[in-house]
């Protein structure tokens, strides 16, 4: 038989891809299905060519995001078509959760839908479609009970993301998360410290704790515990250098938080805690639950609590309704509160929230304008307040070579800044003094630091 006619999964083991979109709780994710297809006995491809199985992790937060994976899916699908017929795909993550099984009907190459409460099930449907050719999709509710985060493939072995809740019980106006990712769940404490003693003693020195609104961590647990408190128990574990946790609702964040990043040495001095809107009325109808006075009462707390602080935001244009005068108030907050960094987004209406019902009356045009304007603002206040950084020496976690720069090394300050500075082979994963020479709005250029 002429070997191109021959089933090739008969003849190694099946190889997998997996590409993923949306936010740290998707790369996660994708951690621990590349750990469970492994478990299934697939190998990791080194690229989306030549991989047998390729998994989308998808999201759907705006709809420039859900496109993304699309346009992948139909690319993959043109390949399945045309040159490789035995080619499993698969999609999971929020996407998949919005769309369900209507994506096998309308694409007929897709093999698996998978929702985000069931990817301990994905390995399972993916070998069911390579040994049998099954088509499924399994977007029920689940308590992912049997998740084995120890074992996830992780991508750094320096730092890692250690999921402390999932779901989200806000009903954000404008937000699709709830819908996607399902009611709020505390994960109980012990068997994260667990997770992170395990990871510290394979080499990781920074850990970031992940949830849609991690302030509000704790809530219907057995034992009374907060955030505040797994804080604390998570910078008990020896050796653990760094800790970092996002997202922080601001309607959520009390002394307590405050008191915590002041005072716990691993804790880093930098809060994302998204502010959406400068504007009342438009912060009502985002049903965020805090004014612009609270949140700006907020910002000199920690500011006053934390000196040095590093405080990032994430900020929508163009929300229904949205007036230039209103877009104003945005613009003066980040004026006033001069962030460290800023995600700007242009509103998009994502069908079956609250906010979908309302006009999207805002033109394109209008909040492309209003996106621009305040890119440019940030980039001026964060080009500022980098290069007032020039000459200071400051700690980075040394993590290996820049993606995009192979010539040069990258780590992150405790303020969450990103450096470059000279190879150093020997120092991954540890702490290095660097001093800072040069600095682009989001970048400090630095050289390592003589041993003082
Ligand atoms: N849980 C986090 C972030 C969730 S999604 C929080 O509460 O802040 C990340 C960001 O995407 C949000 O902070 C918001 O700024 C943005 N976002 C969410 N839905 C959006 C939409 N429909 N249009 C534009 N941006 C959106
Ligand atoms: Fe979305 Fe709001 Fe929940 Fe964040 S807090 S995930 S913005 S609903
Ligand atoms: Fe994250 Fe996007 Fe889902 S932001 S929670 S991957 S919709």
């Amino acid at each position: 038989m002429p070997p191109d006619t021959m089933n090739h999964r008969t003849m190694r083991t099946p190889t997998f891809f997996i590409r993923t979109y949306g936010c740290q709780m998707n790369e996660l994710d994708s951690e621990l299905i590349a750990a469970s297809l492994v478990e299934h006995d697939l190998c990791p491809a080194s690229d989306i060519e030549q991989a047998d199985v390729v998994v989308i992790n998808t999201c759907t937060v705006r709809d420039s995001a859900e496109r993304k994976a699309r346009g992948l899916l139909g690319l993959l699908a043109r390949r399945k078509r045309e040159r490789q017929p035995g080619l499993v795909l698969a999609m999971c993550g929020c996407a998949a959760q919005a769309r369900g099984v209507g994506l096998l009907d309308e694409v007929p190459e897709l093999d698996v839908v998978c929702g985000t409460r069931r990817i301990d099930r994905l390995a399972d449907l993916v070998q069911r479609a390579l040994e049998r050719g099954d088509r499924t999709s399994d977007v029920a509710d689940g308590d992912l009970a049997d998740l084995r985060f120890e074992a996830a493939l992780r991508s750094s072995r320096v730092k890692a993301f250690v999921s402390v809740m999932r779901g989200c019980d806000n009903y954000c106006t404008y937000c699709i998360v709830p819908y996607v990712r399902g009611r709020e769940v505390s994960r109980p404490p012990d068997g994260i410290v667990d997770e992170v003693r395990h990871l510290v003693e394979r080499g990781v020195r920074e850990v970031t704790l992940l949830g849609q609104n991690v302030n509000a961590y704790g809530r219907g647990l057995d034992q009374a515990l907060d955030f505040s408190g797994l804080l604390e128990r998570v910078c008990a574990v020896p050796n653990l250098a760094r800790v970092r946790f996002v997202t922080s609702h601001p309607k959520d964040i009390g002394d307590r938080l405050i008191d915590a990043i002041a005072e716990l040495g691993p804790v880093c001095e930098s809060l994302h805690f998204p502010a959406q809107s400068g504007s009342d009325r438009i912060l009502a109808r985002m049903n965020r639950k805090y004014t612009r006075g609270q949140y700006l009462g907020l910002v000199e707390r920690l500011r006053d609590r934390v000196p040095g602080i590093a405080l990032s935001t994430d900020l929508i244009v163009g929300f229904p309704g949205e007036t230039d005068d209103e877009f104003a108030e945005t613009v003066s907050l980040v004026e006033q509160v001069r962030y460290d960094s800023a995600f700007m987004f242009k509103y998009s209406p994502r069908p079956g929230t609250a906010a979908a019902d309302l006009d999207d009356d805002v033109p394109l045009t209008v909040k492309k304008a209003r996106l621009q304007h305040l890119l440019r603002l940030q980039d001026e206040i964060s080009l500022a307040k980098n290069q007032a950084l020039i000459g200071r020496r400051m700690e980075v976690l040394v993590e290996g070579p820049s993606r995009k720069n192979a010539e040069r090394y990258t780590g992150r300050t405790r303020c969450n800044r990103i450096a470059v500075f000279e190879p150093c082979p020997d120092r991954v994963g540890q702490l290095a003094l660097v001093e800072v020479v040069d600095a682009t709005p989001h970048t400090l250029h630095a050289r390592l630091a003589p041993p003082a």
